[in-house]
Order: C-alpha cells, then sequence, then structure tokens
C-alpha cells in the first residue's frame, strides 16, 4: 500500500512512519509536510528511501495535493498547527492549516477516489468537563474552548459534511495528550524533562489542578493503524490512554522518576480559557476494532525520559532556538 502521510515531520506523525514502515514491509509513505517550526526532517532520519519520501509543501497548496494523489491507496492526515497557546497569541495560521488544509486535502482525495482517508482531530474539540461529568463520548457535542480546538472542531465538522454530502468515507480519530520520543520540547512533559535536565525549574498552570487522559504515542499509532485498516467509513473513534490524571501529579511523577523533588516547581498564571478536564471512553474503538492501550504511566514516561536524556543532539537545538524567540511557554 501507499500512504499519503501529512505532517509526518512532527511529533506524532514521525513515529506513525517509523510504526508502519516497521511493520508492514511491503508499504510506502509519502510525507508531505510544510517544515513548520513543530516539523524536523531528523525526527526521520535514516528512513529506508526506497518507501520513504518527503515532500516539503503545505496541505493547503492544492496543486502539490492534487499532484501526490497519484497511486496513493490511503491517506493519513496529521499536518496541523497544534499548541494552544501558540493559537492563543495568533489564530490565522491555525484556520489555515487546520482548515483549509482539511478541505484542499478532502477534495484532492475525492477527485482522486482515494478509499481510506484517516482524519486525525483531537479530543479538545469536546471542550472541557467537571469533575462528575463522565467522559467524552463520540456522540458528545462539540464545544471547543481554545483557537486552536476551534480550527480542529471545524474541520471534524467539514468531513462528516464530506460524508453526508458526498459519500467520502473517511474516518476520524480523536486521540487524547501524547507523550513519547520526539515531542517538541515546548509541550508539558518534554519541556519538563528537557528543563530539569538542564537544571531548570519546571513551570505549571495556575495550581496544575487541570486533568488530561494521558496517552503513549507507540498506543496511539497501534490505534491509528487499526482505523486504517478496519475502521468504517463516516465514523468517529476515541483513542485514549484511560490514564486520567492532574497535571500537577504528571509533574511529581516526573520529577520521581528524575530523582528531584518539588521545590524544582515554578506556578505560573494560568493559561487564558484554560480547560478545565479531558477524559476519553474508548469503548467504541475497543468493542469495533479491539483496541487497548497498553503502556502503563510510568513506564511509558521512564521511556521517555531516557530518550530525552539519550538524545539531546535532537532537543538542545530546538530549545535554544525556543529560548531565543521567547517561547517559554507549553501546553
Ligand atoms: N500531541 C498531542 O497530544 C495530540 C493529541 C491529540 C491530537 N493531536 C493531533 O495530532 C496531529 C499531530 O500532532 P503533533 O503533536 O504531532 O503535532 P506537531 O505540531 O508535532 O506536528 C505538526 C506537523 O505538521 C506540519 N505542518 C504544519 N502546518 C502544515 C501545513 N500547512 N502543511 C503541511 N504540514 C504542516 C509541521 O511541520 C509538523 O511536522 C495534529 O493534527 C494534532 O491536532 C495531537
Amino acid at each position: 500500500m501507499k500512504i499519503l502521510v501529512t505532517g509526518g515531520c512532527g511529533f506524532i506523525g514521525s513515529n506513525f512512519i517509523r510504526y508502519i514502515l516497521n511493520k508492514y514491509h511491503d508499504y510506502e509513505i509519502v510525507n508531505l509536510d510544510a517544515l513548520t517550526y513543530a516539523g524536523n526532517v531528523d525526527n526521520l532520519k535514516g528512513m529506508d528511501v526506497k518507501r520513504y519520501q518527503l515532500v516539503h509543501d503545505s496541505v493547503a497548496n492544492g496543486d502539490t495535493v492534487n499532484g501526490l494523489m497519484k497511486g496513493v491507496e490511503a491517506v493519513v492526515h496529521f499536518a496541523a498547527e497544534s499548541h494552544v497557546d501558540r493559537s492563543i497569541d495568533n489564530a490565522q495560521p491555525f484556520l489555515i492549516t487546520n482548515v483549509i488544509g482539511v478541505q484542499v486535502l478532502l477534495d484532492a482525495a475525492r477527485k482522486a477516489g482515494i478509499k481510506r482517508f484517516v482524519h486525525i482531530s483531537t479530543d479538545e474539540v469536546y471542550g472541557s468537563l467537571e469533575t462528575d461529568d463522565g467522559l467524552f463520548t463520540e456522540t458528545t457535542p462539540l464545544a471547543p474552548n481554545s483557537p486552536y480546538s476551534a480550527s480542529k472542531g471545524a474541520a471534524d465538522l467539514l468531513v462528516h459534511a464530506y460524508f453526508k454530502t458526498y459519500g467520502f468515507p473517511v474516518c476520524t480519530v480523536r486521540p487524547s495528550n501524547n507523550y513519547g520520543p520526539y515531542q517538541f520540547p515546548e509541550k508539558l512533559i518534554p519541556l519538563m524533562i528537557t528543563n530539569l535536565i538542564e537544571g531548570a525549574p519546571v513551570p505549571l498552570y495556575g495550581e496544575g489542578k487541570n486533568v488530561r487522559d494521558w496517552f503513549y504515542v507507540g498506543d496511539n499509532c497501534r490505534a491509528i493503524d487499526l482505523v486504517l485498516h478496519n475502521g468504517r467509513g463516516g465514523q468517529v473513534y476515541n483513542a485514549g490512554g484511560e490514564c486520567e490524571k492532574k497535571n500537577i501529579d504528571i509533574v511529581e511523577l516526573v520529577l520521581d522518576i528524575m530523582g528531584k523533588d518539588s521545590s524544582s516547581i515554578t506556578y505560573v498564571k494560568d493559561r487564558p480559557g484554560h480547560d478545565y478536564r479531558y477524559a476519553i471512553n474508548n469503548a467504541k474503538i475497543t468493542s469495533e476494532l479491539g483496541f487497548k492501550p497498553e503502556k502503563p504511566l510510568r513506564a511509558g514516561l521512564e521511556l521517555t525520559v531516557q530518550w530525552f536524556r539519550d538524545n539531546e543532539w535532537w532537543w538542545k537545538p530546538l530549545k535554544r532556538r525556543l529560548v531565543s524567540e521567547s517561547k517559554g511557554f507549553w501546553g
């Protein structure tokens, strides 16, 4: 199978490309990536050039996207502006990539008769839960609160419209908070690990009480693989780690793994409109596709800490760039 992956030089996309090329030895991947600040060709260093090709362009460029559909059997769409804090600074790039980009891809894929299109969304489109609100299911109404999640929600509605209007069989996956190797060091877990390696404090929003579902990236790749091969057209699948934790609990666990204590935490002013709680119900993807998350949180974090310790060559230049741009925030 030849797959067009978008955003494959980012965190989840690069893990997914490695996963697929290792698992299916006769598959080929074309990776369309605009190489924004979050895209890094080093994430896919050493890939077999006979089975992997990078095209440097935007998903919003119709000519390029139309040209790339030739011979492709499936599309897996990760490309996005993905950082909530950056969307609060400037929403426009989020609308161009996350909304116009998906429209361009859907039109091109539909015209080319592609039968498998997996759109990667996020649990953030459901908005925020209170402690007693239960879990997000696929029928929870969309109620996004940040410019990032609003742009992802808009993309999801467009995907739904293409299924209803044209019968185009897109599957949507809504994963929870991923963590693992190759995550850009502006996000909570890699920021924390790299700060601690460098002897710097760990910033924590508000009182650290926000709750997220934590999902090891390798488990997410397995979930997306199942949807790619066995998902029903027009369906949405939640996918999460079944691991709800407060941010402060995650920080304390990482401090413990790295032999530090809470004196390394610096509390910072909360993000505006910060969603309180996300929690994912996996019942549909479990019952239809047999997916269960496998990596326990502590084991996944230990592996991630070790990866960042072993790969300073990868993150040190990115961190220096973030500091020079004064982008010290995280999410
Ligand atoms: N990271 C998470 O915890 C998480 C959770 C749920 C859903 N998601 C979703 O998963 C997807 C991947 O997330 P990630 O964390 O790997 O993101 P990331 O920011 O690490 O990577 C995004 C990639 O998309 C590329 N890109 C950006 N704009 C582009 C454009 N116009 N054309 C082509 N490529 C472009 C970037 O260069 C980068 O390689 C996103 O759609 C995101 O919304 C992420």
